[in-house]
């Protein structure tokens, strides 16, 4: 694999051999590269993906180093550009992890270095292996990911994580797609025409908490204020997942999240068997692994 930028570049069997491999090197097997070197470059905060994708090459065996944000911001004077830093770096890395705020950084990144890319979250665009791993956590915790019926809350216009998961999801089959979201916070028309063209896939609307039938609620989170405006407190929380909300899903259903949360997971939630948004840090740190694995082996 050359790199990832988006999920749509994926095949199906692209995303399933990933998942294979990560469920290989969740049970201790894969391959190992203790020569790469994995630049990190986050020039937006992260805590989950800038770790986990640390850890994932340690335990490759692999070394990282850091690309640092603050000489990249105005308050050097004369902030260098992306292209220049990743000019700069390509020759001593094997692979970059790149997050950056703007949506066009990847499509940048492409053009100024040689060097493998993974995007690690660009704008309100894509975090692909958000979704790798969050397919893997479907496929763990439900058994399956065609058929699903999952429930996708937030600003679904907004949110990188369920734009990417619904991406994903669409090369699948069955599927279907609850979008829970204030009006005007709907996924773009893009993602709603992936979803269309899939095989036997259906799309639901709801303004309301309605995770009734479902198997998994995702919740992709709620900024107060949105392209749609500034939401009210009331609007928030009634998109807020409660242990009523959770116990609504089908027997075994689960709830996801990308994390961070701030309220819209209550806490109680946590102690419930559903919650799988913190059970699922071993495979997200196989998936991140797989993901290494397929740049540095290619
Ligand atoms: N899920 C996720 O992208 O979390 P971070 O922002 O902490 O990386």
């Amino acid at each position: 694999m050359s790199g990832l930028l988006t999920i749509a570049e994926l095949s199906r069997d692209r995303m399933e051999h990933l998942l294979a491999a990560a469920r290989a090197y969740a049970g201790g097997r894969g391959r190992r590269h203790p020569e790469a070197l994995v630049a990190l470059a986050f020039f937006e905060e992260s805590l989950r993906t800038r770790v986990g994708f640390d850890a994932a090459a340690a335990r490759l065996g692999a070394r990282t180093t850091t690309i640092d944000a603050l000489k990249h911001t105005a308050a050097m004077g004369q902030p260098e550009t992306l292209e220049d830093t990743l000019r700069s770096v390509e020759a001593w890395c094997d692979v970059v992890c790149l997050r950056h705020p703007d949506r066009e950084a990847m499509a940048r990144a492409i053009a100024a270095t040689s060097a493998p890319v993974v995007n690690c979250g660009n704008g309100h665009d894509e975090h692909p292996t958000q979704a790798l791993l969050d397919l893997l956590t479907i496929e763990a915790e439900l058994g399956r990911i065609d058929g699903i019926r999952l429930a996708l809350v937030g600003d679904l216009h907004a949110s990188r994580c369920a734009r990417s998961l619904a991406l994903a999801l669409a090369q699948f089959s069955d599927v279907t797609i609850r979008c829970i979201h204030p009006p005007g916070l709907e996924p773009a028309d893009d993602v709603l025409a992936a979803l269309a063209a899939g095989r036997g896939h259906r799309v639901e609307h709801r303004t309301v908490m309605d995770v009734d039938g479902c198997d998994a609620v995702y919740v992709a989170g709620l900024p107060a204020d949105t392209r749609a405006g500034t939401l009210t407190v009331q609007q928030q929380t009634a998109l807020h997942v409660t242990v009523d909300v959770a116990r609504r899903l089908r027997d075994g259903g689960i709830v996801m999240c990308p994390l961070p949360r701030v309220d819209e997971i209550d806490r109680a939630v946590d102690e419930m068997p559903a919650a799988a948004y913190f059970r699922n840090g071993p495979l997200a740190l196989a998936m991140r692994m797989a993901v290494l694995d397929a740049v540095l082996s290619r």
